[in-house]
């Protein structure tokens, strides 16, 4: 990477609570930087590059301050935490409060108020950086829900800006949100926003609905009017991928040649499943794998077939909650590998790890069977990252109904996580499909994810945000 520093303002500013990259030390003490993991970075960092912006947000690494600096045309701020912040706001309210609150509660939300004083005081560090990078009537655009106080904040320090907003995870249910202590905060957080953005238009009429009933302001469809004056637009924009690139990399003969080495590896079993996730328990790891096993056993699928490969990348490793899923994992998977497993033949072969783009490619063009099966998922970027690496129109995709992404990829076989004999009788289905139904279904996908990628998700965003506030700065209330 090439760094250099820098202490220019920028026309485009991202404001996320990560960098791109993170920077993390080697065995022998040494700092290198890695890219940064999740489906935020995955979906911007194209959109950024392309734009020569900033990009503000935290390094990764606790207790350092490190100055802006350039990076392939973009700047990067990078904002400190400290130990005490990354207990608090990151691993406390941000991710064991927000996360589990705004995914249906799947695990129980803590609820701490020294974690929300840290939230705030983080929340006002990354929009003082912002106010910093942002030249005079510049776009801001502020990402998920680590950082929902950061467009009041922003708004209040410099009023000549553009602020977007948008939250890459679900909005919960009304009910489910009205039981966070700080709930009217959150709201005025994001209402210092000209544009709040969501990932389904449902989030998007939870959120109006709770701003009338909790706040009081007046609201009309998509539009809150507030009392200075300001209107505030609401919508939905679902994120997508670099379709084009990752399509790009998958047909490389080398992609190629790595898939059918993965598949040799495994012994070129009939049926390739693949799961691919970050190690979180929104994400539905046990229950496909449960299906999985229980196929086998049953006899309905032959262990001389039918291999599962399962990635999971580190994620929050030190949240009690992560670290319980981890050990459940294992344990499972172990549990049917014992159980089911021959010498030289697990069933499941199981990696705890993080992969480069490349070998991401290589995995899905390697997979017959794509399984997705989070219990909610705001969008679900790897759902549309196997369609768009399947250019030979094959290959299936398993899909939970509670991923945002199921809006979008009608086709698949879409199937209720909570629910083990139905995943089973989708497994079958797409396992047992002919290649005419499994084509059919992918090409209405494949023209889904190509027409709708991230630089239409990105366009659509930027050019809504540009009419909810027009250059003269007023905002105005339609008759
Ligand atoms: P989330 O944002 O919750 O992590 P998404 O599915 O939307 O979920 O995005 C995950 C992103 O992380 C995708 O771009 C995917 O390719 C990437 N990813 C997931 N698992 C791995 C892994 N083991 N190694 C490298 N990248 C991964
Ligand atoms: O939206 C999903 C998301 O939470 C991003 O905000 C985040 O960057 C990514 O997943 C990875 O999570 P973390 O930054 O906590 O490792």
């Amino acid at each position: 990477m090439n760094d250099r520093p820098t202490t220019s303002t920028a026309g485009l500013v991202v404001v996320a609570n990560r960098l791109p990259v993170d920077q993390v030390r080697g065995d022998d003490g040494s700092a290198f930087w890695q890219r940064s993991p999740g489906g935020l970075v995955t979906a911007l960092e194209p959109v950024m590059h392309s734009n020569h912006g900033a990009w503000v947000g935290w390094h990764g690494a606790a207790d350092q301050s490190l100055d802006p600096f350039v990076d392939a045309g973009l700047t990067l701020v990078p904002v400190p935490l400290s130990t005490a912040d990354i207990e608090s706001y990151y691993e406390g309210f941000a991710n064991a409060t927000l996360w589990p609150l705004y995914h249906d509660v799947v695990a129980p939300p803590a609820f701490h108020r020294h974690w929300w004083d840290s939230y705030v005081t983080v929340n006002q560090r990354f929009a003082d950086a912002a106010a910093g990078v942002a030249e005079p009537g510049a776009v801001v655009w502020v990402q998920d829900y680590q950082l929902q106080l950061v467009p009041a904040m922003l708004r209040a320090q410099r009023p000549d800006l553009r602020i977007g907003f948008f939250l890459h995870i679900p909005f919960p249910p009304t009910e489910l949100f009205q039981q966070l202590p700080w709930r009217r905060q959150i709201l005025e957080g994001l209402l210092g926003a000209d544009l709040i953005g969501f990932q389904l238009p449902g989030a998007a009429a939870n959120f109006v609905r709770l701003v009338r009933q909790r706040v009081g302001h007046k609201t009309h469809r998509d539009a809150v009017y507030l009392p200075d004056g300001r209107t505030v637009t609401v919508r939905s924009f679902p994120i997508s991928i670099d379709a084009s690139g990752l399509e790009e990399l998958a047909r490389r003969p080398q992609t190629e040649a790595r898939a059918r080495q993965i598949r040799s590896d495994l012994g070129n079993p009939r049926h390739l499943l693949l799961g691919v996730d970050r190690l979180d328990y929104t994400k539905g790891m046990p229950q496909r794998l449960r299906a999985f096993g229980e196929l086998l056993s049953d006899g309905r699928v032959d262990l001389d077939e039918a291999a599962f490969v399962q990635v999971a990348t580190p994620s929050r490793e030190r949240v009690e909650q992560y670290r319980v899923l981890r050990d459940d994992i294992e344990r499972l998977v172990g549990r049917i590998n014992g159980a089911v497993g021959r010498i030289g033949q697990p069933p499941i072969t199981y990696l705890h790890t993080s992969y480069s783009r490349d070998e991401m490619a290589a995995l899905y063009r390697a997979a017959d069977v794509m399984v997705v099966t989070p219990l909610r998922d705001g969008m679900n970027l790897v759902a549309k990252e196997y369609v768009a690496c399947r250019y030979t129109d094959d290959g299936a995709l398993v899909l939970s109904e509670f991923a945002g992404a199921a809006d979008e990829l009608r086709q698949a076989y879409l199937v209720n996580p909570y629910d083990i004999n139905g995943l089973k009788a989708a497994l079958l289905a797409a396992l047992q499909a002919s290649p005419r139904e499994l084509s059919r279904r992918m090409r209405a996908m494949r023209r889904q994810v190509a027409e709708h990628d991230i630089g239409h998700w990105a366009s659509l965003f930027l050019g809504e945000l540009h009419k909810a506030r027009p250059a003269h700065g007023k905002t105005t209330r339609p008759v």
